[in-house]
């Protein structure tokens, strides 16, 4: 999704921002653009496409400066063009902009009434016009800027940059993330602190609504009401957020391979004595935990899918009746929540617009909001009343991987917690399940070796248009979270159905031409999956079963089958994920597409 770079120093500041956009191209954008101020002009350069691009522009350009701001665009309104592309300027003033601005269409009509002619089809450009608009009425910069965002309606982040002030940079935050970095004798803005991390290690976490004027040396900051205000600076190990692809091809593929250490690093500390430490989900979790009669989880795209497991594990192990739903929908419907429902929102990056909104919604009507989060210092996180980090490790691939085998286990955390504070969960079937767990590492190593036969394989997908996974109970989640990972990163056109479904509907579809690929550890569904299996066959539907020994799928013509380790029923969702990974990873890579930037996706969707 779009990024800002910010940048005021005694150096030349196109290398910083050039840098900070190539460490914000994991999220997904299509074009990108910087202004520096130079000799009381802005030097614009926007390219479509990639940020190198852009950097061979700025560079054939010799753009330099000692202020500026940049972006990559990831296209809402009007498409990937250079026109469209941040920043946006009104004579003297440039913009870069993220989120939305919902009332553009009566803004920009009454600036054209004024006189302002619109080169782009972005909301972003009357933001440009509408302060230059203020400053014409008079007043100071300042001044001018703080009328001009009073005016603007939606979520967004801004940063701002004008030719006659080569000392301050303005920005605000309303809605969507921004940070301030800070240096010695230079101070940054981001939407994402990885962006920052060649130049500084320190941050001050902004609060939604906060106005921002950057100088060399100083930073000043006013919240909501105006009220000038000081935010605590906080210094992050740079350790934690080292990323490189360390050897792989991919990031989506270093990040599949570090799932057994991943998962160790969420398990870490949060066991004691064989069973869920006291503490794992901080102080006052025991309380809420006991009183909750029922939890309603909130996410989006995997997050989701890591929910949809945690339901059937709710209920089945903790006893405790559970809903999840996409935060984009339950934010918006009218919703009756039973009483004491505790809310617990799942969500890798903390930042995701739909499930921020929809906590901020039920919140005040919930017993309490906990978050499963991946970005300790994430706005999710500070917005809780709980917060368990997962210490997944910096997710880069937008394919969602590790983030979701450590959400998994951070839930089955949080359900044998809460099975145990209600008193549902007998001390040795925990002790059983967090057992499991402890093999949890291991198990994954084990799966992982699968991954030639599995690379082999992926060939007979690379042609196809259209692929069904099945799955039942805890399963049929994982099987839609299979699908997810095949669509966004090989753009085959993949379904997840429990496979109790199939003969309302899509067997219609299944032919010689429609790989089915099923999840099948021997559980108490195992016999009727098998039926469903068979269903399939005998409408020559090639079958891809994922299944351990003891389910005895016999592999025949037509049904190619996986040996999966044995694993107990209560982790099996976790192990059964893997696989699933690494077959959407090959054939994404056969088909040579983008793997770690997916086209139209992005890693942290801040807008809704
Ligand atoms: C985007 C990403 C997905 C992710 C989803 C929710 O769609 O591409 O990988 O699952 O957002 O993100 P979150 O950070 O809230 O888990």
């Amino acid at each position: 999704m779009c990024g800002i770079v910010g940048a005021i120093g005694e150096r030349n500041v196109t290398d910083v921002l050039i840098e900070g956009l190539r460490r914000l191209e994991y999220r997904g954008y299509d074009s990108a653009g910087l202004a520096v101020v130079d000799q009381g002009a802005v030097v614009r350069e926007r390219q479509p496409g990639k940020v190198q691009a852009l950097a061979d522009a700025a560079h054939a350009a010799d753009v330099h400066g000692r202020l500026g701001i940049a972006h990559t665009r990831w296209a809402t309104h009007g498409a990937p063009t250079q026109c469209n592309a941040h920043p946006h300027m009104s004579g003297d003033i440039a913009v870069v902009h993220n989120g939305i601005i919902e009332n553009y269409e009566s803004l920009r009509e009454r600036l054209q009434g004024e006189g302002y002619v619109f080169t782009s089809q972005t909301d972003t450009e009357v933001v440009a016009h509408l302060i230059q608009s203020e400053l014409k009425q008079g007043g100071d910069y300042f001044q001018a800027v703080r009328r001009a965002v009073a005016q603007l309606h939606g979520a967004f982040a801004l940063g701002i940059v004008r030719a006659c002030e080569p000392d301050r940079l303005l920005a605000v935050r309303q809605g969507s993330p921004l940070v301030v970095g800070l240096g010695i004798g230079e101070n940054f803005i981001s939407s994402d602190q990885l962006a920052l991390l060649p130049v500084t290690n320190r941050f001050i976490y902004l609060e939604e609504g906060d106005f921002i004027e950057l100088a060399r040396n100083r930073v000043s900051i006013w919240n909501a009401a105006g009220e000038p205000v000081r935010r605590p600076a906080v210094e992050l190990d740079a350790t934690l957020h080292a990323s490189s692809k360390g050897g792989y091809k991919h990031y989506m593929l270093k990040e599949i391979y570090e799932q057994p250490a991943a998962v160790q690093r969420t398990l870490n500390g949060r066991i004691s004595d064989g069973r869920v430490a006291v503490d794992a989900f901080g102080p006052q979790a025991a309380e809420l935990l006991a009183k909750a009669r029922h939890i309603q989880i909130l996410a989006c795209g995997t997050s989701y899918h890591a929910g949809y497991v945690a339901k059937y594990w709710f209920e089945a192990i903790a006893g405790v009746s559970c809903h999840v739903e996409v935060a984009s929908e339950f934010r918006y419907r009218t919703t009756v929540l039973p009483a004491d429902t505790l809310i617990v929102t799942i969500s890798q990056s903390g930042e995701t617009a739909d499930t921020l909104a929809a906590l901020r919604e039920v919140k005040a009507r919930a017993l309490g909001a906990l978050c499963i989060c991946n970005v300790p210092t994430s706005t999710l996180v500070r917005e809780s009343d709980l917060a368990f980090i997962t210490h997944a490790g910096p997710e880069i691939g937008v394919a969602s991987t590790k983030a979701f085998t450590t959400q998994l286990v951070a839930l089955m955390l949080l359900v044998l917690a809460t099975g145990r504070r209600q008193g549902t969960l007998s001390a040795e079937r925990e002790r059983d399940i967090v057992q499991q767990l402890g093999t949890l590492p291991a198990l994954l190593d084990g799966v992982l070796a699968l991954d030639k036969d599995i690379e082999r394989i992926a060939e007979e997908f690379g042609e196809k248009h259209h692929t069904l996974f099945l799955g039942r109970g805890a399963q049929y989640p994982v099987a839609m979270e299979g699908a997810l990972k095949l669509k966004e990163i090989s753009y085959i056109h993949a379904e997840a159905y429990p496979a109790g479904e199939l003969k309302h509907g899509p067997l219609a579809l299944v032919d010689n031409d429609m790989p089915v690929v099923a999840v099948a550890p021997k559980n108490d569904l195992i016999d009727k999956l098998k039926s469903n299996l068979q269903e399939v066959r005998a409408r020559a539907g090639v079958l891809y079963v994922f299944a351990d020994h003891a389910a005895d799928v016999r592999p025949e013509a037509g049904i190619k089958v996986f040996p999966m380790p044995s694993v107990a029923d209560e982790v099996a969702p976790i192990v059964y994920t893997v696989p699933l990974q690494l077959l959407s990873y090959h054939v994404a890579v056969i088909k040579g597409t983008d793997v770690d930037q997916p086209r139209n996706l992005a890693k942290s969707v801040t807008v809704e």
